[in-house]
């Protein structure tokens, strides 16, 4: 048989995708409905570890934007948790929890949007095992993540199944809710293009079986890279360990960004400064206002701040952010009971749409019914 090649591999650029920040646009092309929230987003995110600053200002934010104007699914992918860590299980319950505090933290408001954690609506995985008939294993072993994850992280034994079947699953979870647009950074495009690989191949395969296509094709909703910047001016990542937690002790938060390098030139205090040089200005530049922002370049070149002075202002707009995503948080860490019944009812709303699709494709797959 010969098999479609996925069209990442195929083609460089193509309309399969939009900016985040070009929605507003979208949504004047008529394309989206505000206000009906006719069309649909899904997006998941791994519970790997706790949430940075660099999570909210590089797609958090964004998914607090969508809940409004579209039909929102967010969930907390645990068992992508597990591809990775299956031999460190005993924190993925923890982080899966404290995940969802920060979402809440941050304002995804259930009443909104649909949050849930993936292993509870079971029809994600039983979708997979039917998608994986029909993926070729040549498409999942050419998935740049994998070839890059697979040799970085050696010392974890990544030659399993459920590595592979990563993108698998990561189809499933978005198919199953017939999605419009998948919101995700840049290093997922290549898992959205075979989504959309998957959805082809299948409508093709069940052509003669399904009433018009089953699976419209999702669109990635590119978050425009965050500007967030790590303690050491690199980007905010846990693997740079770099990271402001999202609801981090301020305590710690201010002794992180007292300690934070800054331009080495600056030895003393007298010597003059350059704040492109400066991991300190990258924080003044997203949180700072224009006059704070000409205190710091003229301050610093002149030698006229010290860096302490510098980063007062940053550590202060940084706590302030940080106190409302708390305080949002507060009462769901007190009463575990409330994140319980939203995830909860979450799961009931999302398994009722999951097991619609999932019917369909089994009955179009041959399944029995019962
Ligand atoms: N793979 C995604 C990540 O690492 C997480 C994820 C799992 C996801 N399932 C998804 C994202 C479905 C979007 C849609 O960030
Ligand atoms: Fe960085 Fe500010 Fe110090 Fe300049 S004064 S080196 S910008 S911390």
């Amino acid at each position: 048989m010969n098999l479609p090649q996925p069209q990442y591999l195929r083609k460089v650029s193509h309309a399969s995708h939009f900016f985040y920040n070009c929605m507003d646009q979208a949504d004047d092309m008529n394309d989206t409905n505000i206000g009906t929230k006719r069309h649909r987003v899904v997006s998941g995110a791994r519970t790997t570890g706790p949430l940075h600053l660099g999570n909210y200002h590089g797609a958090l934010k964004n998914w607090v934007n969508l809940q409004s104007k579209y039909q929102c699914f967010f969930f907390a992918a645990d068992w992508h948790a597990l591809t990775t860590e299956y031999e460190r299980p005993e924190y993925i319950q923890q982080y899966t929890h404290e995940m969802v505090l920060d979402w809440l933290g941050v304002g995804l408001d259930p009443k909104q949007c649909t949050v849930f954690i993936q292993s509870h609506v079971p029809e994600h995985a039983e979708l997979q095992v039917l998608l994986a008939m029909v993926t070729p294993l040549s498409w999942l072993e050419r998935v740049p993540t994998y070839k890059e994850l697979r040799s970085k992280l050696k010392e974890k034994h990544l030659a399993t199944y459920g590595f592979l079947g990563y993108p698998v699953l990561q189809s499933a979870d978005i198919l199953i809710y017939k999605p419009a647009f998948v919101p995700v950074g840049e290093d997922q495009v290549s898992h959205i293009e075979l989504t959309r690989e998957i959805a082809r191949h299948f409508n093709f395969l069940y052509e003669a079986r399904s009433k018009g296509p089953v699976f419209p094709e999702p669109q990635s909703l590119l978050t425009t890279a965050s500007k967030m910047p790590g303690l050491d001016g690199q980007k905010m990542s846990k693997s740079y360990h770099n990271t402001i937690g999202l609801r981090e002790d301020p305590k710690s938060v201010e002794h992180k960004i007292k300690t934070m390098p800054t331009d080495p030139a600056r030895v003393r205090r007298v010597d003059p400064g350059e704040p492109e040089k400066c991991p300190v200005w990258r924080f003044h530049q997203v949180y700072s206002t224009k006059e704070v922002q000409d205190w710091v370049q003229v301050g610093c070149r002149s030698a006229g701040i010290g860096c302490l002075q510098c980063k007062q202002p940053v550590i202060e707009s940084v706590l302030e952010e940080q106190a409302v995503i708390i305080k949002r948080a507060e009462p769901y860490q007190k009463d575990p009971s409330l994140t319980h019944d939203i995830l909860r009812e979450g799961a009931l709303v999302a398994r009722e749409e999951a097991r619609k699709t999932l019917g369909e494709v089994k009955e179009i797959m041959g399944l029995a019914k019962v």
